[in-house]
């Protein structure tokens, strides 16, 4: 790991028609970045936020955004959320036909590069693009929606991918998102997770987001400290 774990939100069970509000009360829960759901309702069934959505929410955030493009055609998208004031963009490896040239065009955008693979996609996908790729996402449910349940078999991808990514040398936050809960990011950590998505237990949390996000990340540093112990 080159960094203590870090937790980040997802807008998607937000109150759509208060986002900046809902921006800022995530910034005072004290979380480390936001993700925004793009989807475009062909790579996946929902429709989510345009550029402009992200845009209007950006002064209302002290914390990073990152923009999870499930999209069919990221390519012709890029410029518009790094505009938006996005400083990840996120690319599924399925809808990149050019994967390292997707990714590196993402940087000399001045955004910071990630892939993000379905449950069903291996590890294998990146071997060719480290070098182009600040983060990897592993979805631990199937894209589209909130509030489904964690796919347990994708911590053997998690392992190989923190195998890689440690052999790598190289600074690659690997970022889990679907699922997460206080339990889930247990073994989700262990499997060698730092960065994670959470979003309908973080906004259902009894006792507010900043009692979730709290937890979360002491789940997560526990998990880490008895990985590496
Ligand atoms: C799926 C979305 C969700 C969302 C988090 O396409 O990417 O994974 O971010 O949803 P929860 O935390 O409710 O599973």
């Amino acid at each position: 790991m080159t960094h203590p774990p870090l937790i980040v939100p997802s807008v998607l069970p937000a109150d759509f028609a208060t986002l900046g509000a809902e921006v800022e009360a995530l910034c005072v829960a004290g979380v480390d970045r936001i993700q925004w759901d793009v989807m475009d309702g062909v790579f996946v069934p929902n429709l989510t936020f345009g550029a402009d959505v992200i845009a209007a929410a950006r002064r209302h955030s002290s914390v990073e955004f990152e923009a999870h493009l499930m999209v069919a055609e990221p390519d012709r998208l890029l410029e518009n959320y790094v505009a938006a004031g996005c400083e990840i963009v996120i690319v599924h490896a399925e809808a990149a036909t050019h994967l390292h040239r997707t990714l590196h065009r993402i940087r000399e955008l001045g955004a910071r590069s990630g892939v993000a693979l379905n449950p069903h996609t291996p590890a294998s996908v990146v071997d060719g693009v480290l070098e182009e790729t600040d983060l990897i996402l592993a979805m631990t449910v199937n894209p589209g929606f909130g509030g489904q349940a964690y796919i347990p078999a994708v911590e053997r991808k998690l392992v190989e991918l923190r195998a890689m990514i440690d052999a790598s040398g190289l600074p690659i936050d690997l970022e889990v998102d679907g699922g997460i809960t206080d339990t889930t990011i247990v073994t989700a950590a262990a499997a060698g997770a730092d960065v994670f998505i959470s979003g309908s237990w973080m906004y259902r949390h009894p006792e507010g987001k900043r009692a979730a996000v709290e937890l979360l990340r002491e789940r997560a540093r526990s998990a880490h400290q008895v990985a590496v112990a």
